[in-house]
């Protein structure tokens, strides 16, 4: 079975169970939960409720498809899958305020609706209810299978907040060579998805071992997917990938493309000059992707896409991991990668 197949299948019941999660009593501040809901895809822009596109669930999908890979009960790992899509939203609620992105999922972001003051506590609201949905795994895991996800989880945390550190740092460095990069990704993107996955068969009771492979496998998903998202940010359709890409250049981030082409292309002199000079303004952007495209950082770009989403797969061939076809759904989906345009 296709991994798209799967996908269908469990969103239904992430939706669901997020939903339960998100649903509150007190109408006093039904406004601090209805802009979560917003940012979900579940309001308007006027709060009534809407259904609209509110991004692929990529982590939930690919925990609970981690579960059905190691034969577990993908019900009981419900409140995991919960608990990285409300992280992951946290961390894009608060990143849109760091980026100044007035865009998101092709949608005004929260910030620009309600004001920065407004989306940081709504942020700071999510992260709450991603640890409240985690709670839930008690009534099906044993203590110290909860206590492993919850120390996984608190990590994970913390890698972001050390991604989006460096992210934010390296707007104004120069300096910022393929391995500080992929620090800085390793914590912002590969985190988050390494946790998926590892929590999805850690919780369909795989052995440490195999959870482990897991995990390494979500890493390595996670780089390949931020480098083909700093591709995507640079020469996606500003319509499939939702976001301005105008975005990255503006705000000088260190993308895998800049990185390359500031470090290790011909047009580097140059590229560090505008670099070093003043904030762009999008009259700059032209120029500055011209430059990109001579120096060769878009098929650079792609060749470490392609190194990465080998690692990925060998993490999962080369592991004493049982062939299983949610297992193979998994290689599949990380094939699709490379190919992927939203
Ligand atoms: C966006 O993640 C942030 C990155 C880590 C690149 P996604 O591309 O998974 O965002 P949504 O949830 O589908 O919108
Ligand atoms: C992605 O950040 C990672 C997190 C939000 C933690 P980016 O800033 O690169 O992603 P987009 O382009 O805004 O989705
Ligand atoms: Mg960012
Ligand atoms: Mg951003």
């Amino acid at each position: 079975m296709s991994y798209t197949a799967y996908f269908q299948r469990y969103l239904p019941l992430v939706e669901e169970h997020m939903q339960g999660v998100l649903e509150r009593g007190d109408e006093v501040v039904a406004g601090h939960y209805a802009m979560m809901a917003y940012h979900l895809g579940w309001r308007d822009a006027a709060l009534k409720p809407a259904r609209v596109y509110a991004g692929k669930r990529v982590r939930p999908l690919l925990l609970l498809l981690a579960t059905e890979a190691v034969e577990g009960d993908i019900s009981h790992a419900l409140p995991a899958a919960a608990a990285v899509e409300f992280l992951h939203n946290f961390s894009l609620l608060h990143d849109d305020v760091e980026d100044r992105s007035p865009t998101r999922r092709g949608r005004p972001t929260v910030w620009s609706l309600w004001g920065i003051p407004q989306a940081i506590n709504v942020g700071d609201g999510m992260f709450a209810l991603a640890y409240q949905a985690l709670e839930g795994l008690a009534d099906h895991h044993p203590a110290a299978r909860v206590l492993t996800a919850f120390h996984l989880f608190t990590e994970t945390a913390l890698r972001l907040t050390e991604g989006q550190y460096l992210d934010m740092g390296y707007e104004s460095r120069l300096d910022v060579d393929e391995q500080a990069y992929v620090t800085m990704i390793e914590g912002k993107t590969a985190a988050l998805l390494a946790a998926s996955t590892g929590l999805g068969a850690l919780l369909g009771g795989a052995e440490e071992g195999v959870w482990r492979a897991y995990y390494t496998f979500g890493r390595y998903v996670g780089l390949t997917f931020q480098i083909v998202d700093d591709i995507l940010g640079i020469w996606g359709d500003e319509q499939k990938v939702g976001k301005s890409v105008l975005s990255d250049i503006l705000t000088k981030k260190k993308t895998y493309p800049v990185v390359y082409a500031l470090t290790r292309s011909q047009v580097a002199p140059v590229l560090r000059e505008l670099y070093a000079g003043p904030p762009f303004t999008e009259r700059d952007v032209p120029r500055v992707v011209a430059l990109l495209e001579e120096s060769g950082a878009k098929e650079a770009a792609w060749a470490q896409a392609r190194r990465f989403h080998e690692r990925a797969r060998s993490a999962l061939m080369e592991a004493p991991v049982p062939a299983t076809p949610a297992r193979d759904a998994l290689l599949e989906f990380v094939d699709a990668l490379l190919t992927r345009d939203t």
